[in-house]
């Protein structure tokens, strides 16, 4: 299936990717252009760019590119197919009705459905017979029913068909079912049976209010606690976070990172909305750049054992490198913020609230965790803390932090604040030039070919792959230049063959009239909708004269009849002596 290009550019015409991008994030004029901080990537200095004349993007950081259509599919998590309902809703259009149903796009929505109707069958549950032990289960874990129900919370009963008869007498099919991991396939080969059974069950909802997966706790303590559902093609566990539904609508800009569903739904019932917590795995890197689209700054507040806060130390250093404020919240002699608000029952929301309030930044807590490591009252122990302390201090970006803790430093060591800024300042001026370095390098292997996974022949054509994208760009800029192209050079002529493709998509499209980009990040993969924006957007900074693509088309003819060394090895006597009177022909 397939949207028409008119409709495609009509959705992009009525959806102006600067206006969209900046209700995503900060956007500053430079030029004709638009820069900012990525938001696929944490960077500190904005490399992302949009290019106001021909509605796209391009990140030279991270080297994601692509169109309006491109941009929501990445930073809403959606499929082509939704991404372009977004956006057509966005701009009051309707979506062509027979066109929209792609078998994946609808798979997709059956899950969602199957999803929902699991989380109503097991909230149900919790007012029958069966479910009683759940519900006794929950309350007894202190929670009241309207939390309960708020978070859709419910019991999947002890029989390995309850669900999955459930849902097939619903319409669900198997294969659907299975592709929503409710179900597996039956050991036996005939029908299905329950993955979730005897256990109380947490649904887990993304922003826009799916049900996207599950997880579910044994009432005993047998293992594992937790039994979450796998990855589907609606789930991954790295991209998403528990309760990001509740806290995104939280008045606060400063949200709470747990670790644990529990903890999460007892700071809701005390009145904090704004906590959230991974699925089972650690912070990634994904999740702290999609926090970082609802929140400014996170406080950490994982479980005090050894574990704990050795997750602790990991997410500190993810969530600062995506740009957030970082904060972190010790709870005194206990264990989980769920216990620790259990254990002041009425007076949970001001015993937390106050523990909130005197959190430390992470600054702080590393300072203290650093501390703890040494013998105080020793000059060497004393020493030794200086020391990581002058490390931990040209760490920090802002030179007000660096002043502050430095004082803080100096009062604990007993030596002269102004000798330990030397150090620090020492140490900060050898990072920061190898810093320098380090992204020049990026930039240069960026914009070299080494890393080209779309063009792997990238490496060994420099100068080929150069011409090609060039004339690739030129192409795309002057449609009408087409004939004069083809009449000089084939495809075949093409070195490599991804730019080969490319030159053959786009000339089929300009030969049918039509405008060579607008479906491009339909017919592409995401990495190749990347590249190819990359290469349009050179376009101002080629060369664009009828010369320089003579000049382009002059490249690619002599790189192809040059012949390579593996060439030579492999090349038999005779094929030899005709290269070498092509040779001798071209020099005439
Ligand atoms: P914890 O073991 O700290 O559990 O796991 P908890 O949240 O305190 O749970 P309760 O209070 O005993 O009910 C923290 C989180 O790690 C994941 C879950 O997301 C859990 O909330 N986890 C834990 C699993 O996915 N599987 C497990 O077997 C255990
Ligand atoms: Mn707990």
């Amino acid at each position: 299936m397939r949207l028409s290009d008119d409709f495609i550019s009509e959705v992009k015409y009525r959806n102006d990717l600067g206006e969209l991008a900046a209700s995503y994030m900060q956007l500053k004029r430079r030029g004709r252009n638009l820069v900012g901080l990525c938001p696929f990537h944490g960077e500190k200095t904005p490399s992302f760019n949009i290019y106001t004349e021909n509605g796209s993007f391009y990140c030279f950081g991270c080297g994601t590119g692509g169109d309006v259509i491109t941009f929501i599919m990445k930073i809403e998590n959606l499929d082509y197919l939704e991404a372009v309902k977004f956006l057509a809703q966005r701009a009051g259009m309707s979506m062509p009705e027979d066109d929209y149903d792609d078998s994946m796009s609808r798979l997709r929505t059956r899950i969602y459905e199957a999803n929902r109707e699991a989380a109503r069958f097991f909230y149900q549950k919790l007012g029958e017979r069966e479910g009683a032990e759940g519900l006794a289960y929950l309350r007894g874990r202190g929670l009241a029913d309207t939390t309960i129900r708020h978070f859709g919370l419910g019991f999947a009963p002890d029989s390995r068909f309850s669900l999955g008869d459930y849902l097939l007498s619903k319409g669900f099919t198997e294969a659907e079912l299975i592709a929503a991991n409710l179900v597996f396939k039956s050991r036996s080969g005939r029908g299905v049976v329950d993955r979730f059974y005897n256990r109380v069950m947490f649904p887990i909802i993304d922003v826009r209010g799916n049900v996207i997966a599950f997880g579910g706790r044994i009432m005993t303590d047998q293992k594992p606690k937790y039994l979450n559902t796998s990855d589907t093609i609606v789930f991954n566990k790295s991209y998403n976070l528990f309760s990001l539904n509740n806290a995104k609508n939280s008045k606060s800009r400063a949200f709470i990172l747990c670790e644990g569903y529990m903890d999460v739904i007892s700071l809701n019932q005390a009145g904090f909305t704004q906590a959230i917590a991974t699925l089972g795995t650690a912070l990634t890197m994904d999740q702290a750049t999609l926090l970082k689209r609802y929140c400014d700054e996170v406080i950490v507040c994982y479980d005090a054992d050894e574990a704990g806060q050795k997750a602790t130390a990991r997410a500190i250093s993810i969530l600062r490198s995506a740009g957030l404020v970082v904060r972190v919240l010790r709870i005194p002699d206990g264990k989980d913020p769920d216990e620790f608000i259990r254990r002041h029952g009425d007076k949970g929301h001001a015993a937390f609230k106050n523990l909130l309030e005197s959190s430390g930044n992470d600054v702080e807590y590393r300072m203290y965790q650093l501390r703890s490591g040494f013998d105080m009252t020793t000059p060497q122990g004393r020493l030794g803390y200086l020391n990581e302390g002058v490390k931990l201090l040209s760490e920090l970006d802002n030179p007000m932090e660096r002043d502050i803790y430095a004082s803080k430093l100096a009062d604990e060591t007993d030596v002269a604040k102004p000798s330990i800024m030397e150090q620090v300042n020492r140490l900060t001026r050898r990072k920061t030039s190898a810093r320098r370095k380090e992204n020049f390098k990026k930039i240069q292997r960026d914009l070299s070919a080494r890393d080209d996974r779309v063009n792997p022949q990238h490496a060994d054509n420099l100068r080929a792959v150069t011409a090609e994208e060039n004339l690739i760009a030129f192409l795309i800029n002057n449609p009408d230049k087409l004939g004069h192209i083809d009449g000089n050079l084939k495809p075949e002529n093409f070195i490599t063959e991804f730019n080969r493709k490319l030159y053959v998509y786009f000339y089929k499209r300009i030969k049918n009239g039509q405008e060579p980009m607008t479906s491009v990040s339909a017919d592409f993969t995401a990495d190749e909708v990347s590249k190819i924006y990359r290469i349009v957007n050179s376009y101002s900074s080629i060369g664009s004269t009828p010369q320089a693509l003579d000049e382009y088309i002059s490249i690619i003819l002599a790189e192809g009849s040059k012949l390579t060394s593996r060439d030579i090895a492999n090349a038999s006597a005779d094929d030899l002596d005709a290269y070498l009177k092509k040779l001798a022909e071209q020099k005439k």
